[in-house]
C-alpha cells in the first residue's frame, strides 16, 4: 500500500488522520520538529522523522523516505516561526514544492475557510482575527496548484476539538461558514485520499449541524 507522508501529525487534525490511516494499515510517515513528543504516534505504528517545514531539506529528507513508489502527501502545518515567517506559506511551499520534484500521488493541503474564492466573504471581525495567516494559506494554495495540478485544498470551519459527529461535509460554495470537530475534518481528508473525484479542486469543511449559508447547502458526494 502506497504510505502517506503526513507533515503537522503531532496535534490536532494531521494527528486524528494517522491514527485512521494506521487503522486502515496504511504506512504512514510523519515529519514532526526536534523535541516534539512523538510517543502516541510511535505508539500508531507511524514512522517518525524530525525537521522543519521552514528546511526544504529537512521535507526533502523526509519525502526520501517513502521510497521509489508511490506516496502521498498530506500537510496540516500551520503558525508562525520565531521570525515571524508563516509556516502557513513558507512551510506548504516547501512541502508542495518536494512532493512535485519527487512525483506525488494525491497532495493534500489543509488550508482555511475563507482562503482563494471564499476571500470576498469574508466578515470583518475574521479578517481582523486571522486575515494575515488565511491570505498566507491562499498564497500556498496557489503555489501549490501551480507545481501540483491534482492537488486538493481542504478549508476548514472553526475548528473544535471535540469527539467526531460524523456529520462533516465538503462543499464547494465560496459563501458556506462554520464549524467542525478536528476529527472530522480527518475523516473528511481520509476519504478525499480515496477518492479521485476530489483532485484538482477546493472545498469548504464544515459540520453540516454547524453550517451557515445564504445559499442551500449541497454538500459533495464524497466517496466514503
Ligand atoms: N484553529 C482553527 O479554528 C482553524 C480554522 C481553520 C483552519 N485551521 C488550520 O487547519 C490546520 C489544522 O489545524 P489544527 O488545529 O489541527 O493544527 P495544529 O494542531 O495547530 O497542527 C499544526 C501542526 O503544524 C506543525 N508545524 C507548524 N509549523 C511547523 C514547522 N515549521 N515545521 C514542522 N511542523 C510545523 C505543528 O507542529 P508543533 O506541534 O511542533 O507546533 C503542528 O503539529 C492548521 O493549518 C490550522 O491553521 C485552523
Amino acid at each position: 500500500m502506497a504510505p502517506t507522508v503526513i507533515f503537522g501529525a503531532r496535534s490536532g487534525v494531521g494527528f486524528h488522520l494517522a491514527r485512521l490511516l494506521r487503522q486502515a494499515r496504511v504506512p504512514v510517515i510523519a515529519m514532526l520538529r526536534p523535541g516534539a513528543d512523538a510517543a502516541a504516534l510511535e505508539a500508531l505504528g507511524v514512522r517518525i522523522t524530525r525537521g522543519d517545514a521552514f528546511s526544504r531539506r529537512d521535507v526533502d529528507a523526509t519525502l526520501a523516505l517513502a521510497g521509489e513508489g508511490e506516496f502521498d502527501v498530506v500537510s496540516t502545518v500551520g503558525g508562525r516561526g520565531e521570525d515571524g515567517r508563516f509556516a502557513d506559506e513558507d512551510g506548504n511551499v516547501n512541502i508542495a514544492d518536494a512532493a512535485a520534484a519527487r512525483g506525488v500521488g494525491r497532495f493534500v493541503l489543509v488550508t482555511s475557510i475563507g482562503c482563494g474564492d471564499m476571500a470576498p466573504h469574508r466578515s470583518g471581525r475574521a479578517i481582523a482575527a486571522f486575515g494575515a495567516s488565511v491570505d498566507a494559506k491562499t498564497r500556498a494554495e496557489n503555489h501549490a496548484r501551480r507545481v501540483i495540478r491534482s492537488a486538493t485544498f481542504i478549508r476548514p470551519g472553526g475548528l473544535r476539538s471535540e469527539p467526531a459527529t460524523g456529520r462533516g461535509i465538503l462543499s464547494d460554495d465560496p459563501r458556506i461558514h462554520g464549524f467542525i470537530h478536528r476529527e472530522d475534518v480527518a475523516d473528511l481528508v481520509a476519504r478525499v485520499l480515496r477518492d479521485p473525484a476530489t483532485e484538482g479542486r477546493a472545498f469548504a469543511a464544515v459540520d453540516a449541524d454547524q453550517a451557515h449559508c445564504v445559499n442551500a447547502i449541497e454538500p459533495f458526494p464524497l466517496a466514503r
